[in-house]
């Protein structure tokens, strides 16, 4: 057997990744006669003298995409979504497996109905560690200010160590939330910075349509970073103060916050004495008189205007602070803080739910808990990116039932839907989405104006607000409370109900049939 080895230009070379595979394939090259090599992973010397030269594209003859070669190779765009995420993981072996997960996909058919298969089980838990690297990336820098020269803007610089390739990948986050702040981050592997273009200077190149410059470089030691400031010390006695000895779950803190980051987090170390006094303190919580608040906030803030000239992002942020003291039903008084919407701007699709869940409601974001979970997963079988998507709630505060410690779901009753009613329909003129999928029977009511039945209605276009079109189907904890027996069942129907608004993503919404549309 010959072997031929491939050399990718850098370790998160996807396009280099994507056609090379193109040709193997078409070629009929197996994935055993193939090494993958980068910088950082070279082949074996010995492999490098078998290694065969690059292969022409076989005849058309040998051809097994039908027909006219490489350009023709259809997968599904899940497949895709994949790779982007798999070739960021530092498995040196991750080309590998992806060549041969697209071998197989084309050439067993069996494979596309094998979740359980080992490449398809292996390459799912390296996508799932590269988004959880991403998700802490973006959750746990910490940056500080760094002394600059007379007239040069500040500077804050971060360290962080991921664990896979992904700088390149969740840059652009930090660009977007810290547009108008002069940055770097810096890793082992690899810096970033990003130098936001002055005001009244000329336009620096930009990322994406915002004006600056992003560039990388070489990785750095930690010792280059820079060490605590004042500002530090007052997050950290904002941390021991919100700190709240009752609620204190270890286990949960340590799933969410791996102690392998804690040495880059500066509040890290308050949480040994915070969670040495918490039992005492939580005693003495107990034992005390209840206490009404001093202050309640018995008026909104002032609504921002729906066609607002200005930025939408803007505008929509200043609508998620006047949520979070909207008292006009009860539920805010007693959550942690509202949840307002979270995703792209005139997206596709945005998908309502009902209320944040408990986690939510802990976390500030939509959809993190387990039904957002199983949301990621459908998403993710369907080939839809939740960045192109908006995510949000038909209400925007966690109502519950206390037991014990624990908080339980509570649906939300009628009057308190409509009381949240103008958020969402401030939300949606301002993210202008072309189609919305209702989860379940509060989206749906909140959307389309009348009680919804959404088991005889599921898996139907209804018109909602504007005449935009929306799908309805169930809430994906509906799922999660299902019989167990019924649950693979129930799992293909809902996603055969999603998938009916996948023309929308790929832009051919024409496509959907009017006829399931109801004028
Ligand atoms: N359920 C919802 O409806 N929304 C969330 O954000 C989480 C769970």
């Amino acid at each position: 057997m010959s072997l031929r080895v491939i050399t990718l230009e850098s370790e998160i070379d996807w396009p280099g990744f994507r056609r090379e595979a193109r040709t193997l394939l078409a070629s009929l090259v197996p994935p055993d006669e193939v090494v993958w090599q980068t910088p950082a992973h070279p082949a074996p010397e010995l492999w490098q003298s078998e290694a065969q030269p690059r292969p022409a594209p076989a005849p058309p003859s040998r051809r097994p995409l039908g027909g006219s070669g490489p350009a023709r190779l259809v997968v599904p765009p899940a497949f895709i979504t994949l790779c982007e995420k798999v070739v960021l993981h530092q498995d040196p072996q991750r080309f590998a497996l992806l060549y041969r997960l697209l071998w197989r996909l084309v050439h067993e058919r069996g494979l596309r109905q094998d979740p359980l298969d080992p490449d398809r089980l292996r390459a799912r838990q390296m996508l799932q560690s590269v988004r959880r690297d991403m998700h802490k990336m973006k959750a746990f820098v910490r940056f500080r200010p760094v002394g600059q020269p007379e007239g040069e803007p500040p500077l804050s610089v971060a360290w962080f160590e991921p664990e896979h390739h992904i700088v390149e990948a969740v840059a652009p986050f930090f660009v977007r939330r810290f547009t108008q702040m002069h940055w770097a981050i810096l890793t082992p592997e690899c810096s970033v910075r990003w130098t936001p273009a002055p005001p009244d200077g000329p336009p620096l190149a930009g990322e994406g349509a915002l004006p600056g410059e992003l560039e990388f470089g070489p990785g750095a030691s930690r010792t280059q970073a820079p060490g605590p400031d004042e500002g530090e010390a007052l997050w950290l006695t904002y941390y021991a103060h919100i700190f709240n000895p009752a609620r204190l779950k270890l286990s949960m803190m340590t799933r969410e916050m791996p102690r392998k980051y804690w040495s880059n987090l500066p509040e890290a170390q308050l949480i040994a004495p915070l969670a040495a006094q918490a039992a005492e303190r939580t005693g003495r919580m107990v034992q005390a008189a209840a206490s009404t608040p001093r202050r309640r906030i018995p008026i909104r803030a002032p609504l921002p205007a729906a066609d607002d000239a200005g930025d939408p992002r803007e505008t929509l942020a200043s609508l998620a602070q006047a949520t979070d003291r909207c008292r006009d039903c009860p539920i805010g008084e007693h959550a942690t803080q509202s949840v307002f919407g979270e995703g792209a701007l005139h997206p596709p699709l945005m998908l309502v739910g009902e209320q944040p869940g408990d986690q939510e409601d802990l976390a500030g974001h939509p959809f993190v808990g387990p039904a957002g979970r199983l949301l990621d997963k459908a998403l993710e079988e369907l080939g839809w990116a939740r960045e192109s998507l908006y995510l949000t709630n038909a209400v925007k505060h966690f109502k519950f039932e206390l037991r014990g410690t624990r908080r339980i779901h509570k649906s939300p009753g009628q009057r308190e839907v409509l009381a949240c009613q103008q958020w969402l329909e401030r939300e949606i003129a301002l993210v202008r989405p072309r189609a919305f999928v209702a989860l379940g029977a509060t989206a749906a009511r909140a959307l389309i104006g009348r009680a919804v039945p959404v088991m005889t209605e599921r898996g139907h276009w209804l018109s909602g607000p504007d005449d935009i079109p929306v799908l309805v189907t169930l809430h994906p904890s509906a799922l999660l409370r299902g019989d167990p027996a019924e649950r693979d069942t129930a799992w293909r129907a809902w996603l055969d109900d999603l998938a009916l608004a996948s023309p929308y993503l790929a832009g051919e919404e024409g496509a959907v049939t009017r006829s399931r549309a109801e004028a």
